[in-house]
């Protein structure tokens, strides 16, 4: 399973790249703004400095809504790293907007995603990641692992070539049941991915060695 990192923040994507395990980044407005990123050159200035740091596909959302904006704004997007995947949400003018890309050779994520028939049309217009929200869905009671599981066994029964990307994931449970289920990918702050490292028995044993290790030194 690759590991993206759902951030807009430099100093966090570096921490994720350094570990070595990280495969990519995906963004969203929000993100961006968090990190009091505004205006068309201070966007673009930030995506390509993501792009510098990562080894690995950057998803960078539109902002417009209708087709002509969305590959507009795609293009320009996708001119600035051949590592920009560009981010559309899953409207009608998205779906137009995902198969233009596609056969044109841009790489796409599909967002914005909560249902299986959203997942099928996105694969349909030939999407390269799929990115089901399971966090927005445990928030409101429906179950978001069950969502992957559903897109996996359309995506397989038809040998679709789209990636399920996690996204929206919380917390490492999230991170482990999407692996169970066969999802392509995960994205989630670098407080999940770190929080998978933790277990009481490693510390407490990793405790124990360094000090057996002291007292033998001292004999
Ligand atoms: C997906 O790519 C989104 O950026 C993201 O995962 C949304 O997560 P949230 O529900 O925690 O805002």
């Amino acid at each position: 399973m690759k590991f993206f990192i759902d951030t807009a923040n430099l100093d966090h994507i570096k921490e994720a790249q350094d570990l070595g395990i990280l495969d990519g980044v995906t963004t969203n407005p929000s993100l961006m703004a968090k990190e009091g990123i505004s205006g068309k050159d201070q966007v673009l200035k930030h995506y390509k400095a993501i792009c510098d740091i990562v080894d690995g596909d950057v998803s960078a959302e539109v902002i417009a809504t209708d087709f002509a904006g969305m590959i507009r704004e795609g293009e320009e997007l996708a001119e600035l790293d051949e590592k920009i995947v560009v981010k559309i949400p899953i409207i009608k003018d998205g779906i137009k907007a995902l198969k233009y890309f596609s056969d044109h050779g841009i790489k796409t994520n599909c967002t914005l995603v909560f249902s299986a028939g959203q997942a099928l049309l996105a694969a349909k217009a030939g999407a390269t990641y799929v990115s089901p929200f399971i966090g927005r869905l445990d928030d409101i009671s429906y179950d978001g692992i069950q969502l992957i599981e559903q897109i996996r066994l359309i995506y397989d029964n038809y040998e679709f070539e789209t990636e399920i990307l996690a996204a929206s994931v919380r917390h490492p449970m999230h991170i482990i049941n999407c692996a169970e289920v066969g999802a392509d990918v995960m994205t989630g702050p670098l407080s999940a991915i770190l929080a998978l490292l933790k277990h009481p028995l490693t510390d407490s044993g990793l405790a124990t060695f360094l000090a057996d290790h002291e007292k033998a030194k001292n004999k």
